[in-house]
Formats: C-alpha cells, structure tokens, sequence
C-alpha cells in the first residue's frame, strides 16, 4: 500500500521505516529539512535500537522516502498517518496541539481525491472530533475523507519491536473503509494474532491516556512504598517482589527508584489532569495529581541523601552521575530525572560531571551549564560521592572493586536499585539506594 507518515519524530521515523518493512511505500514528512535531509540519506537523528539498520535498509530499498512538501505527500498517496508531536504547552499543564492542527489543516485542502486520514498522536479526548469539523472545513467542495485515530503505544528502546509486532492495535473510527484499510495496513501482525479493537474516536483518544496513566501510577505506587520503606526500615525491592506475585499486580513497572520521565509519562497525565478539567470530571483523575507529586519527591530524595552523604556540605565537592537519558538504550533527555537531579546538584554548588553512553549531546543541548565526560573513566575520576541515575547495562556491570580504585571516596548513591548491595558493601562502599 502507499502512506505517508507525517512527523518524522520518535514515533513517525520508527513507523515509516516499519511501515515499510512490512511491505508498503512509504513517504515520510517532516517540515524540519534537516531532519528530512538525515533520513533520506539513511540516518537516524536519534538513538533507538535497531531503526538505524531498518532505516538504512528501508531507504536502499526504495520502499521509504521523506519530503518536506505537503503537496507531494498529497499527490503521492491516499493513506495519512499523522504521528507529531504534542508536548505540554508552556505555562500550562495542557497538551500543545500547534502541530497536530498544522499537520492535519497543512494536508486538508490538498485532499482532491477520497482520503484516510490517521491521528496516532497523543492528544486530548474530543480532538478527533474537533479536526473532523476543521478538515470538512477546508477540505475542497466535494473532498470525501475519514479521520481516525490509532493510537500508538511503543515504547522508546524498542520501538521497532512494539511497532512491528503490538499487544493490540486501537482504532478510533465508525467507517468499514477505514477498518478494511487498516486491515490490510497490519496484515502481518493480525496474521501474527495481535488484536485490533475497533472502537468510538473518544474512546481510542483515552485508551492511550488510560494506559500511560495506569503505568505512571503503578510506578508511583511502588515510590510511595519506598519512602514508606525508607521511614521503616523496610525493603521495597522485597516488597515489590513479594506483591508481585499475585498475577493481579504482577512484576513489570514495579521498579522503585528514581521515577519516570521522558516525553511521555509526564506531559500525558498532565494533559490527561487538564482536560479532564475541561470536561468538568477533574475528580476523577485527581490522584493523578499525588502520582506527579511522588514521582518528582524521588528526584528531591536522591538531591537530599547526596546532601546527607556528603555531610551537608556540596559547595565545590565532585559528584560524578551516571546516565543523562530518561531511561537506559535511549538518547531522549525530555523530562530526565538523571539531568533534574545533575541539575539541582550543580545549582547547590556541587561540581557535577554526567557521563551516559547515548544521550551526552542531547544532555549538553538541553543543559549546557552542566560538566560532561566522555567516558567513565574520567566521569568518576576524583569524584566524592558517584551518582547511578540511569541504568545502563554497562553501569550495572561496573565491578565496584574497580570503581572504587578511581573514586576519590567511595560513597554511591544507586538511585535505580540496579545493583547489588551486599557486593558494594563487601567492596568498601557507601551504598545507598531508594527504599532499602
Ligand atoms: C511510555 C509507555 O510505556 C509507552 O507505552 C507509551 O507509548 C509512551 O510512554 P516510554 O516513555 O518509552 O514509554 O518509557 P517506559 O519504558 O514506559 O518508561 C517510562 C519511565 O518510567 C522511565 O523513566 C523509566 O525509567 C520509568 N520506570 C519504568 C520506572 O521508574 N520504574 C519501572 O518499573 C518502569
């Protein structure tokens, strides 16, 4: 089939280059020519595991193109998949629609023969709605098209794998056509028996919410235990693992430590609060509200024992910090607790040098006033308190014996419980971790 991807971000270069391996001619488009100009040669301008090969492989092959025309995107298909980005609006806890709207307002007047338009963006619900009336609007006399919305729930770190082979695929859409489209659009993994659920527009607009927001507060939920941990003298590693086993509660997202960021998790329950607020049924989702005000009191911990372990005394001490991304096999530092805790530190007058395998020149776009290293080695050189705020395999691994002959002191704070305590300690360390 012929599609365009429109946005060429995270989502929309992962679901272009996918897109293509499963078959079909793809255009992407992205208004940002540089962007565009790096991904038609083959290269993708961020770190995600696996696309840079898909990509490469994709372009090669002929199947997947990029452009920065609208036109040509209209000219070259009749299957749209708009996958931009909705960030939250500055000074307020609402998502910025600017470029869904642009997207879908940009395409509508070009539609000169009948259309597919689909919305994977997050937004929030009533928006596919609200752009139905808007395309009819400037849509040429005549224009027949349906607007759906899928939304798109991969996860950064493995999002050729979500996005080739999905737990389910949510349509929004009351049209047979846009079902049979998309139908034929996801032949292989329906072959493979993944789901497709049909459903209302509102409804797909909040499973996507829905879903970020149960994971976000089954996060936050284990957080809140640790610092119940913390107060008693329990361990909530232990604990999670014990609750866990109950297949209602399960393992996964039961991690306590440092908390979530990233684009997502925090801009969607934000956005979630806010139209919730529109809609007059703030109540109902004002624990989400508890769920941010966990998530960013782990962040003041990790600022808090640092202060602790270095006898209230930060002014000049060298703090080393391990992992700059939001999460480990990601580049993506939007709303990183690991750059938030650097940050706070240097602010107080600690001398902080971060180092991360991926996300360095991301980290020194965002945060330029912070010290960076290039490698470990010189991260933790001299360093009177070491900091893992980003579990990255290769920090997991480090072999503390080692570790400690670089260090100046060896005091470490592992705010992903990713290591073993026993064995720092055993190795002379100062270990400290969330809600043990
Ligand atoms: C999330 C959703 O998982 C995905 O379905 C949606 O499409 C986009 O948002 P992502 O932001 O890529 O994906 O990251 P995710 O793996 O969900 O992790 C989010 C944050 O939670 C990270 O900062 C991670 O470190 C943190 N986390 C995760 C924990 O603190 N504890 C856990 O147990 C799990």
């Amino acid at each position: 089939m012929k599609m365009t991807v429109i946005g060429t971000g995270y989502l929309g270069a992962t679901h272009a280059a996918c897109m293509a391996e499963l078959g079909h001619e793809v255009l992407g488009v992205d208004l940002d020519a540089a962007k565009v100009a790096s991904l038609a040669e083959g290269i993708v301008p961020f770190y995600e595991p696996g696309l840079q090969e898909l990509l490469r492989k994709q372009v090669d092959s002929g199947l997947l193109s990029f452009t920065t025309s609208f036109a040509d995107a209209a000219a070259f298909a009749d299957l749209h998949f708009v996958c931009v980005g909705t960030p939250q609006k500055h000074g307020s806890m609402a998502a910025d629609l600017t470029y869904v709207d642009g997207a879908f307002e940009a395409l509508a007047p070009l539609l000169t023969r009948a259309a597919v338009l689909v919305g994977k963006s997050t937004v929030p619900v009533g928006t596919a709605s609200r752009l139905t009336q808007r395309v009819a609007g400037l849509a040429p006399a005549g224009s027949t098209f349906d607007l759906a919305w899928s939304p798109e729930f991969l996860r950064e770190g493995f999002a050729v794998e979500d996005t080739l082979h999905p737990d389910r695929i949510v349509v929004g859409t009351t049209s047979p056509v846009v079902e049979a489209v998309l139908r034929e659009v996801y032949a292989e993994p329906l072959a493979e028996g993944t789901p497709m659920l049909i459903t209302s527009l509102p409804t797909a607009e909040l499973v996507k919410v829905a879903a970020n927001s149960f994971l976000a507060t089954k996060i936050s939920f284990i957080n809140a235990m640790a610092e119940v941990c913390e107060a008693a003298g329990a361990d909530v590693t232990q604990l999670a693992e014990a609750i866990g086993h109950d297949a209602r509660i399960g393992h996964r997202f039961l991690g306590a430590g440092l908390g979530f960021g990233g684009g997502c998790l925090p801009k969607d329950i934000r956005a979630f609060m806010a139209r919730a607020g529109e809609l007059g049924v703030d109540q109902a989702v004002g624990f989400l509200r508890e769920v941010d005000s966990v998530n960013m009191r782990r962040r003041t911990r990790v600022v808090e024992l640092t202060h602790e372990l270095l006898d209230d005394r930060l002014i000049g001490r060298r703090i080393a910090v391990l992992g700059a991304a939001f999460k480990p096999n990601s580049d993506d530092v939007r709303d990183s607790p690991a750059l938030n805790v650097a940050g706070q530190l240097q602010l107080q007058g600690g001398q902080v040098t971060v180092y991360d395998p991926k996300a360095l020149e991301p980290a020194k776009a965002a945060f330029p006033t912070l010290g960076y290293a290039d490698d470990l080695a010189s991260t933790v050189a001299g360093a009177e308190i070491v900091l893992l705020l980003t579990e990255w395999p290769e920090f997991v691994a480090l072999d503390p014996d080692l570790l400690a002959a670089m260090v100046a002191a060896p005091v470490i704070i592992d705010a992903r419980n990713a290591l073993d305590p026993a064995r720092w300690r055993a190795a002379g360390w100062t270990y400290r971790s969330m809600g043990r």
